[in-house]
């Protein structure tokens, strides 16, 4: 059963999530979230009191590791829903229930829920305005909402071997967000108006948090934009990104001696009144 309101899909843009998360790169592009932003997720969300008996849903649920974290918290009585268009890395199990389906045509199934998860999520979806309200709607009194999101702020290089390189970092930077971003939809600048818009929505206890820190070549941080790139190199090409600087773009990120800041995790929280 669908539960919610259909969203429009009709203003000409390419809506196709742009990561195969079924995929093997997409197995380890959600090993490399984890790793890096499993901590802050899971610090914001044990702030909010996630308790047993609760009944959470976990949106883009990816490769479970916060589906999971929420079962451990809210077992033995309690549900996690996680949902995405794409499972094979979903386990079902006692107090998990997984769901293979895209968002954009409503929830499915009925809430509401004491908690709704969303990492990554919504700046990809064109329809993040309506997916938004269909989260809303489906809090139970007292509910929160949490959407973690990266931001628009510059991935800035602190050490690289060569000025010229500093330079393949920004032209990479520069087609990767700017280009691919504008391309596909993705809206960087969403995470920042999140906590405007639970406002307006009339969510209370409207609070959240920042984190980033600098990625090494090599590191996990690394190792996901080097995901990332190879998961996306012919839109990339097609964008306008030279085979050379893709190439030494690719080097960087596995070089010890490069460094830049990885992306800003912005991560809000918003409660429905009891
Ligand atoms: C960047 S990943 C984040 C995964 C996980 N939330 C995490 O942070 O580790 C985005 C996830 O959202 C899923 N997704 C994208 N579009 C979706 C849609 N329309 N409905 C449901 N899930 C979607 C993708 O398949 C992917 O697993």
């Amino acid at each position: 059963m669908t539960a919610g309101a259909l969203v429009d899909h009709a203003d000409g843009m390419d809506k196709e999530y742009l990561f195969d998360t079924s995929s093997d790169l997409g197995l380890d592009h959600m090993d490399y979230l984890a790793t890096v932003l499993d901590g802050p997720t899971t610090r914001f969300l044990d702030a909010l009191g996630v308790q047993p008996g609760q009944r959470c849903l976990d949106l883009g649920a990816g490769g479970g590791s916060i589906t999971r974290w929420l079962a451990d918290r809210t077992g033995p009585t309690g549900q996690v829903v996680a949902v995405d268009i794409a499972t094979d890395h979903l386990v079902e199990g006692p107090g998990v229930e997984v769901y293979q389906h895209d968002i954009t045509t409503g929830l499915p199934v009925e809430g509401p829920f004491d908690l709704i998860h969303a990492r990554l999520v919504l700046l990809h979806l064109p329809q993040r305005e309506q997916v938004f309200d269909l989260l809303v709607n489906a809090l139970a009194p007292g509910g929160w909402l949490v959407l973690g999101d990266c931001s628009e702020r510059p991935l800035s290089v602190v050490a690289a071997p060569t000025p010229e390189d500093r330079a393949v970092w920004e032209r990479m930077m520069h087609v990767s967000h700017d280009l691919l971003g504008a391309a596909r939809g993705i809206d960087l600048s969403w995470a920042h108006t999140v906590q405007g818009r639970m406002e307006e929505a009339g969510l209370l206890n409207v609070h959240g948090i920042e984190y980033s820190e600098t990625a090494r070549g090599g590191s996990a941080g690394s190792l996901l934009h080097l995901n990332l790139n190879q998961q996306a190199e012919p839109l990339l090409l097609e964008l306008g990104a030279t085979p050379a600087d893709m190439a030494r773009y690719r080097e960087l990120l596995l070089d010890p001696g490069f460094r830049a800041w990885f992306y800003q995790f912005v991560c809000n929280a918003g409660q429905r009144s009891r």
